[in-house]
């Protein structure tokens, strides 16, 4: 194994019905003032507003709302519920929803402490968090992130074009409740995307080395089998606790920073998503999706016994009278398989992006990441695009 020091300052409560039991608790901890911040409004639809709400007020908070959180947080977002919170001299933040949610709380709480410029001090390029940002807690409606239990958090400035995340320990929630049953109404393409996220940050931490044997690849493998067969159990049936509950803590797993130990990591595929989400505003799994297969495609010579023990070990494929080159490709066609199955888009084209986009220029804006197997530089970042398209 490699060195490493872990840290996860998350205090998380899991379960049915953890809401009801813990929210109160945790709340009273900090002062009267909550700040609610949560998305389009999907919480009002589905009757976690009104019990969160409930708990609060019997609680004794002060509520001030902070809605309308897009998905694929804004810079300028930020800025106004960091505004608001220091109007409103709030004393915790209570994010509700997805990653776009969580991000943005986790942004606020660091804006809302700090007076200089956090985009061009903390996200721009990485800075040191000698402050305490504001204290945060979350609760989580939909897996795929797993932002509840890291400092991670990727904001988009429109006005530069950059689509970029940071892991900042200081900003980690203070607190995650995580209740399956709130999972159940989310809609079915957003359940496929969120669920491609995780098996895709675990693929990124896996194809990287180090690759002697190692904990962090046994867990990450046993992950990857459990996400494929949860997502396709929750497709089939979204009220099933088990699948869920399972899926759910998967999403958690894959990015509580337990898996990366003592692995370089690859986030080629997130860099490219990331920068195509700038420009077009698309969905994160989905756009991962796209990318994933065609990616793999370029880079498996360079990793090929780890995606050969990806073709046998995740996905099953039988190795009897292969040579090595066909396994591998065979796991990634397997993958590429998958994503037809649970109806996510295999191009571009059918993501939505436009033709009249200019995919050179989101490629040459692309970070290269030089932790994976391949030899990635913006050219190659170019043609793994047009062939996506
Ligand atoms: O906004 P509302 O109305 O709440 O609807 C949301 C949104 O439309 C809906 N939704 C969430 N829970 C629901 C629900 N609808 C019905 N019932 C529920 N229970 O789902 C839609 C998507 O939500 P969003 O938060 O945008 O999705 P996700 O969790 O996939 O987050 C995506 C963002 O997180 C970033 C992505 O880049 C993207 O900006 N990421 C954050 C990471 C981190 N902090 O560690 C890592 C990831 O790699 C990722 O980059
Ligand atoms: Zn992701």
């Amino acid at each position: 194994m490699n060195n490493f020091i872990f840290e996860n300052a998350t205090k998380t409560f899991f379960g049915k019905g953890c809401v009801k039991e813990y929210l109160s608790c945790l709340v009273g901890k900090y002062g009267d003032t909550v700040m609610l911040a949560y998305g389009g409004g999907s919480i009002k639809r589905n009757g976690i507003y009104d019990e969160v709400t409930g708990i609060l007020t019997a609680a004794g908070k002060t509520v001030v709302e902070f809605p309308g959180i897009m998905a694929n947080p804004t810079y300028a977002k930020v800025q106004m519920g960091a505004a608001l919170a220091r109007e409103k001299g709030v004393d915790v933040i209570l994010g509700i929803g997805g990653g776009s949610v969580m991000d943005c709380c986790k942004a606020i709480s660091m804006a809302a402490a700090y007076d200089g410029d956090i985009w061009d001090d903390f996200w721009a390029r990485p800075g040191v968090v000698d402050f305490q940002p504001l204290p945060l807690g979350v609760i989580v409606t939909v897996a795929g992130t797993g932002s509840e239990m890291n400092g991670g958090a990727v904001i988009t400035n429109e006005a530069r074009k950059v689509k970029t995340g940071r892991d900042y320990p200081a900003a980690n929630p203070r607190f995650a409740l995580m209740d399956p049953t709130y999972t159940y109404s989310v809609p079915r393409f957003q359940l496929a995307s969120g669920g491609f996220d995780i098996l895709s940050h675990i693929m990124e931490t896996y194809f990287s080395p180090c690759d002697a044997e190692n904990v962090s690849d046994d867990i990450s493998e046993a992950l990857m089998r459990g996400v494929i067969r949860d997502l396709r159990a929750s497709l089939a049936n979204p009220e099933d606790y088990n699948a869920r509950s399972n899926l759910m803590w998967e999403s958690t797993m894959a990015e509580n920073r337990l898996i990366k130990l003592g692995k370089k990591g690859d986030f080629q595929c997130h860099q490219m998503e990331h920068q195509l989400g700038a420009y077009t505003d698309c969905n994160h799994g989905a756009g991962l999706a796209v990318l994933h297969p065609v990616y793999y495609r370029h880079i498996y010579k360079d990793g090929l016994a780890k995606f050969k023990r990806f073709a046998v070990r995740v996905w099953g494929i039988d190795p009897t009278g292969k040579t090595d080159d066909e396994v591998a490709a065979a796991g990634v066609e397997a993958l590429a398989a998958f994503i037809r199955e649970i109806g996510l888009p295999t191009t571009l084209r059918e993501l939505g992006v436009d033709e009249s986009i200019d995919l050179g220029i989101i490629a040459a804006s692309c970070n290269v990441a030089p932790g994976g197997y391949g030899k990635m530089c913006h050219g190659a970042i170019a043609r793994i695009f047009q062939e996506a398209y």
